[in-house]
């Protein structure tokens, strides 16, 4: 082959695996005005959360909570949503700024959670976000603290009993 034809094989595989890429990523229609930066969001999201969470939020069958269509739930109560912020990954995330962890938690809870999410539902804050992760939960009150705020949810928001499970369907 000239070298002409493999620049421009490599150049339409690399458009491929663009488009692969962009048609995984999830859109970011239902994520509120508030968000500083909602494209730098879902990308700190893939890089930060993706690699258990799935790029869209979703890993099934694997032992890891489901986030598509269910983490909305969680803004139920203000306990549930201080849960998500004081969730070790994210109070201790990598991302330093209240405002950018903001705007990548309201990705998770508006667009990856979708209906999920209460229509009258705030978007995070960064002064909430400042608040809420100095008291980062640690990973033997996870399960009790979970259960607290699905029951909750459950018995305050309609939300469906597959939420006690990772993930809708799960068995075992
Ligand atoms: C190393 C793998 C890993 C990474 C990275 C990770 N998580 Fe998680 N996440 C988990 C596991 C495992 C759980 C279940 C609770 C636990 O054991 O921590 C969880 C629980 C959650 C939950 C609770 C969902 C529910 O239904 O209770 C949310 C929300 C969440 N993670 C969001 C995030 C976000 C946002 C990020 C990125 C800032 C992130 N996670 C990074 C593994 C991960």
């Amino acid at each position: 082959m000239s070298s002409m034809g493999r620049r421009a094989l490599a150049a339409s595989a690399l458009l491929l695996g663009t488009a692969a890429v962009r048609a995984a990523l999830p859109p970011l229609g239902t994520v509120p005005d508030s968000l500083a930066d909602p494209v730098q969001a879902r990308a700190d999201y893939v890089e930060q959360c993706g690699g258990c969470h799935g790029v869209g939020g979703s890993t099934a069958p694997a032992r890891l909570p489901e986030l598509r269509g269910r983490v909305g739930w969680f803004l139920c109560t203000p306990q549930a949503r201080a849960y998500l912020i004081r969730l070790p990954n994210v109070a201790h995330s990598r991302v330093t700024d209240n405002q950018q962890l903001a705007d990548l938690m309201n990705f998770v809870v508006f667009a990856l959670g979708g209906d999920s999410a209460p229509r009258n539902a705030r978007p995070f804050t960064a002064d909430e976000i400042e608040r809420e992760r100095r008291h980062a939960l640690t990973s033997t009150s996870l399960k009790a603290e979970r259960a607290r705020h699905v029951e909750d949810a459950i018995r305050q928001c309609h939300a469906p009993t597959s939420l006690r499970l990772l993930y809708p369907g799960q068995s075992g």
